[in-house]
């Protein structure tokens, strides 16, 4: 099953860790599926310093991964991000802005989400989904027609 070229998903961020308790793995349940190797989507993050709409562009051969933030009434924050755990976020406008992170991880693998406890299914945004919890720090909701991500929850927050 492959996404679209251009797709939307919502994404939002939390600060707060909610522990869930260890759900028994039934080999009937079903599997995410994993990402192509290359794809856009366009996302909208709901992080604790307002909304953004995410540009992102995934590029698992060449080890890579592009995302452009908008900011709700604010900057245009590129990002980009190498195999070797280093990142670049910068602006191209006046404020010229530049950071470099290191992160231990790399480019997440196409089959990141391989491993993740089934939740059953839910509706987000108007669309069924099929749920799943990845140790603790993500919900992963996949419309269940057409198996594309509809909704991300991130429990641990992300940088920037
Ligand atoms: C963004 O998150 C805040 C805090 O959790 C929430 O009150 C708000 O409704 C969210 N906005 C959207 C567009 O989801
Ligand atoms: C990681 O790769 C990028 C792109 O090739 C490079 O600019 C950066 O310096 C590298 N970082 C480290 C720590 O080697």
């Amino acid at each position: 099953m492959y996404f679209p070229i251009n797709f939307i998903f919502l994404f939002t961020l939390s600060p707060f860790w909610v522990p869930s308790k260890a759900l028994e793995i039934d080999s009937t349940d079903p599997i995410p599926s994993p990402w192509p190797h290359q794809f856009h989507a366009t996302t909208i993050m709901n992080y604790t310093g307002g909304l953004r709409k995410v540009d992102l562009w995934y590029d698992w051969p060449n080890k890579r991964y592009l995302h452009i933030n908008q900011y709700q009434l604010g900057k245009k924050l590129y990002g980009v991000e190498w195999q070797n755990g280093t990142s670049f976020y910068f602006t191209l406008d006046s404020t010229e802005e530049c950071t470099i992170r290191h992160f231990p991880v790399g480019i997440l693998r196409p089959n990141w989400l391989e491993g993740a406890n089934y939740m059953g299914q839910r509706y987000k945004d108007g669309f069924l989904c099929n749920v799943w919890d990845k140790i603790d720090f993500i919900h992963y909701y996949e419309d269940v027609a057409t198996q594309i991500p509809v909704y991300w929850h991130f429990y641990d927050g992300m940088p920037i």
